[in-house]
C-alpha cells in the first residue's frame, strides 16, 4: 500500500465516527443514492446505468449507503474501503437493510480482484479523491468489462486551486497553481487532483472513453454540511465538484502510456 493510502487510512480511522454522526443522515436521503456536497439525488442527475443483474464495485464505500441501495436494486455489489472502521459501519448499515453486499478491505490503488470483474465501478467523493489517479484510473480500466461504466464525483480542479488547504475554506482568490496539479497535502491526509487536460489524457491513455462531465450546481439556498457557512454560494458561481463518466469501449482502443504532461 502506498504511503499516501496509509496516511489516509489512519485519518479515516480517526474520523469515522464523527464523519458518520455529521453526514450519515444526509447520505441516507433519497434511498441512499445521492451525489456530492449537496446530496443531489441520482433520480435527478441520472449518472448510472441500470444496475439490475450487474456486477458493481464502489471504490471507497464508507458506510456504504450507495452499495446497499444498488444491492436493493438487484446488483451484485462489492464495497471496497481502506478503513476497517468505515467497513464496520458499512456492515452495520447493510445488516440493518438486510442487503447482501460483499465488503473488501483494500486500497483502490491495487484491488486484489481479477481483470474484467465489473460492469460498473463508481464512487461519490470516495477513493478517487484520496488515491493517485495514475494508479486508480488504469486499475478501474483493468477491472471493468468491455462496455462498462466508470463514474465518480470529486472536487473540481477550480475548487482545488481556490481552497485554503490549512483551514479547509474556499477563498476568493486563486491560491495554488493550476498547472502541475497532482498531490495535495493537508495537515491530516492527502488528496489528489489533476488539471482537466491531464484527467482526459489519463482516461484516454487507460483505454476509457469520456462519456460525460457533470458540473454540479446546488439549488438556490441549498446548504451543504461539508462547507462552512455561506460558502455554498460559491458553488452557484463556479463548480466546486464534478462527476466524471467514462466508458470502457466494447471494442478495445489502442492504448498509449499514461503520462503527466
Ligand atoms: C468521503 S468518504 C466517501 C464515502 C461515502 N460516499 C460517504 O460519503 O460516506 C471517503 C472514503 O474513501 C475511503 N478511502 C480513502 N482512501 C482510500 C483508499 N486508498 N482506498 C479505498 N478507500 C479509501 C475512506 O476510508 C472513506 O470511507
Amino acid at each position: 500500500m502506498s504511503a499516501a493510502a496509509r496516511r489516509n487510512r489512519a485519518d479515516w480511522e480517526r474520523e469515522a465516527v464523527a464523519y458518520e454522526r455529521r453526514h450519515g443522515t444526509g447520505l441516507g436521503r433519497s434511498g441512499g443514492m445521492v451525489w456530492g456536497l449537496w446530496h443531489l439525488p441520482e433520480s435527478r442527475l441520472g449518472v448510472l446505468d441500470e444496475v439490475r443483474g450487474k456486477d458493481v464495485l464502489e471504490l471507497g464505500c464508507g458506510a456504504a449507503r450507495w452499495s446497499v441501495a444498488l444491492a436493493g436494486r438487484g446488483a451484485r455489489v462489492t464495497g471496497l474501503d481502506v478503513s476497517p472502521r468505515r467497513l464496520a459501519q458499512a456492515r452495520a448499515v447493510a445488516e440493518r437493510a438486510h442487503a447482501r453486499v460483499r465488503f473488501l478491505e483494500a486500497s483502490a490503488e491495487a484491488v486484489p480482484l481479477p481483470d474484467e470483474s465489473f460492469d460498473l465501478i463508481f464512487c461519490d467523493w470516495g477513493a478517487m479523491t484520496f488515491c493517485d489517479p495514475y494508479r486508480t484510473v488504469p486499475e478501474a480500466a483493468r477491472l471493468l468489462r468491455p462496455g462498462g461504466l466508470f463514474a465518480f464525483s470529486n472536487a473540481s480542479p477550480l475548487r482545488s486551486i481556490c481552497l485554503d488547504r490549512r483551514r479547509d475554506r474556499i477563498g476568493r482568490t486563486i491560491r495554488y497553481d493550476y498547472f502541475g496539479l497532482h498531490r495535495i497535502d493537508y495537515p491530516e491526509g492527502v488528496e489528489f487532483q489533476l488539471t482537466y487536460a491531464d484527467w482526459v489524457r489519463l482516461f484516454l491513455a487507460s483505454g476509457l472513453r469520456l462519456e460525460g462531465l457533470l458540473e454540479t450546481r446546488p439549488p438556490v439556498g441549498a446548504r451543504s454540511r461539508y462547507l462552512r457557512l455561506r460558502q455554498d454560494d460559491w458553488g452557484r458561481r463556479f463548480p466546486l465538484e464534478v462527476i466524471w463518466k467514462l466508458r470502457k469501449p466494447a471494442e478495445p482502443a489502442a492504448r498509449a502510456r499514461p503520462s503527466k504532461s
